[in-house]
């Protein structure tokens, strides 16, 4: 036939067990001999290879070309029957799940660290995702790691290189190897979801007054978001900037937050740009900022969800319920109460979503770090979410065609009905892990001994008094499979329903990180001037009060975050 397989002895390696988002390491740990190899071939003996159609691509970031080339002589060696590549190894993550699930592939192999820097010296990730287009659950990578712990070899064909900028089928030793265009079939996707009509014309009617900025912060979104924002809405090239993905990220750190995405924050502030966004590395995450209005992923889910009916898909097919992770705000709870909805509140991390989602009871969904979408696909998707805001914008300006409604005009309007859930996140990143557990340590004792119920605390700066009502740890079980998941992060609860939520990061890559997720509820009749205060003025007095009961400092050893979003 043409081709060879040959086994290659190896020996294990330690630590290759996946995270929440599959397994992340520095380049060059990647580049030790056979250890992406030992990974790639774990993966093959995990899943049912024999047969098999996947898909392949990632964010384009250093060292994913020469691992597709690994993965297709791995691959096609474990009796992979059909591979589905993206041109020039490129898929954003959404852009995988939507291809795995419309070409009904038995799965994918995505090469992404996310939001994480790229090029030599940064990460490296690769992720395995299932036939639903979602991240693989648990026991599938625990599954993984268990075969690396004890691997000795691996198998290979001896075939030349694909060529990946080809579009197009080739036979590629007992395999197929189908190289697609990256854009194409996310493009129909939105195109099938969204009122691209009536984005259009609005965006065209209010070229001046309208403005907008995408940007891609060198990621894998620009190429899909010009031929989206330009070639189908029909905005001008200086609608996009960083849209031409780099290997390295042009050596930036591709996180779409107000430190990270300073590139588009500054512009949007001097060019006084009415519609700001970014998105991540890999494409799933978003952040919709205007001039002087940031909107929080807690708020911009609740927008969404409110606003649904005026998104073709949701219009069609209905909202089946709602649902957010547990450290982000309750602003969607307030909006699944109003309209009757079904919601829930998962443990961080998107693989809790896909569950209820293939089960018919979960439209939309996020989370408080950047991360909004739908049932549409099984990952989050952050130019959904900017096309989402767009079509929900030009809908409210159709109703309201004499005064503009933009970004700080939906946000007050949404407070004006609903009350506002102000919002923050501290993160304290790299910390001792003693000092990390020393915090754990003090939470836990208080949900055991009751010991920090009913004390009163008083802000000093703002003259509030808040009383504790709980302390708890959150736990959840899956309302499907039935599977629980314990130690979620502790929650201080206070008498007037604010509350502190403490967790330790599962995506962090040196020391710990610690987490403080603070949230205070406003109601709508507080009026329109308390409503639209600025957020840390807002929860002074609650942060205040929470890192006094923690001693967080102390343990921590840091007076201020290192950042806050
Ligand atoms: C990844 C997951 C998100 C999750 C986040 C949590 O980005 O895709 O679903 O919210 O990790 O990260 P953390 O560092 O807080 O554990
Ligand atoms: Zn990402």
């Amino acid at each position: 036939m043409g081709y060879q397989v040959k086994e290659v002895a190896s020996k294990p390696y330690d630590g290759q067990k996946p995270g929440t988002s599959g397994l992340r390491k520095r380049v060059k740990v990647f580049q030790q001999e056979n250890y992406t190899e030992n990974f790639i071939q774990a993966i093959f003996d995990s899943i049912k290879a024999d047969g098999a159609t996947l898909v392949i691509g990632g964010d384009g970031r250093y060292f994913s070309p020469e691992t597709v080339q690994t993965i297709l002589r791995i691959g096609s060696a474990n009796g992979v029957k059909k591979f589905i590549v993206g041109k020039d190894a490129i898929l954003s993550t959404p852009a995988a799940s939507n291809v795995i699930r419309k070409y009904k592939a038995d799965g994918g192999i995505l090469l992404t660290a996310s939001h994480n820097p790229g090029g030599p010296n940064n990460d490296f990730g690769i992720k395995y995702n299932v036939s639903n287009g979602g991240p693989a659950p648990e026991n599938v990578t625990n599954r993984i790691y268990e075969v690396t712990k004890t691997i000795q070899k691996y198998k290979v064909i001896e075939a030349d290189p694909v060529d990946l900028s080809k579009i197009g089928e080739t036979t590629y030793g007992p395999s197929q190897v189908q190289i697609i265009d990256s854009v194409q079939d996310y493009v129909e996707l939105l195109e099938e979801i969204f009122d691209f009509p009536l984005i259009k014309d609005f965006l065209n009617n209010n070229a001046q007054s309208f403005r907008v900025l995408f940007d891609g912060l060198h990621g894998v979104t620009g190429p899909y978001a010009r031929a989206i924002l330009i070639g189908k809405l029909g905005l001008p090239d200086a609608a996009v900037q960083n849209c031409i993905p780099l290997p390295d990220f042009g050596g930036g750190h591709p996180d779409p937050n107000l430190t990270y995405a300073h590139s588009l924050v500054e512009v949007v502030e001097k060019n006084n740009i009415q519609f700001g966004a970014a998105s991540d590395g890999d494409g799933d995450r978003n952040m919709i900022y205007g001039k002087g209005a940031f909107v929080t992923p807690s708020d911009s889910v609740a927008i969404i969800a409110d606003s649904a009916d005026v998104i073709p898909y949701f219009k069609k097919g209905g909202v089946k319920g709602l649902a957010r992770s547990m450290p982000t705000s309750k602003a969607i709870d307030l909006v699944a109460k109003k309209k009757g909805l079904e919601y829930f509140e998962v443990p961080t991390g998107w693989k809790f979503f896909g569950n209820l989602m293939d089960a018919g009871r979960l439209s939309i969904c996020g989370e408080e770090s950047f991360g909004t979408g739908s049932d549409h696909i099984r990952e989050k998707d952050g130019l959904w979410a900017v096309v989402a805001w767009l079509n929900i914008l030009a809908a409210a300006n159709k109703e309201s065609p004499n005064k503009l409604i933009g970004i700080r005009e939906l946000l007050q309007r949404h407070y004006s009905i609903y009350g506002r859930s102000f919002f923050s996140r501290y993160d304290y990143e790299e910390v001792s892990s003693e000092g990390a557990n020393k915090l754990v340590a003090l939470l836990n004792d208080a949900i055991k001994t009751s010991s920090l119920a009913n004390a009163i605390h008083h802000s000093k700066s703002t003259g509030q008094d808040y009383r504790i009502s709980s302390v708890t740890s959150f736990s959840y079980k899956d309302p499907i499979d039935g599977s629980v998941s314990s130690n979620q992060g502790q929650i201080v609860l206070f008498d007037d329903g604010s509350r502190v939520v403490f967790r330790l990061s599962g995506t962090g890559s040196a020391g710990a990180t610690v987490r403080m997720y603070v949230e205070r509820y406003v109601g709508p009749d507080a009026g329109p001037e308390e409503l639209s205060r600025d957020t840390a003025e807002g929860l002074k007095g609650l942060i205040e009060v929470a890192l006094e009961i923690t001693k967080l400092k102390e343990f921590l050893e840091r007076d201020e975050p290192t950042v806050i979003t």
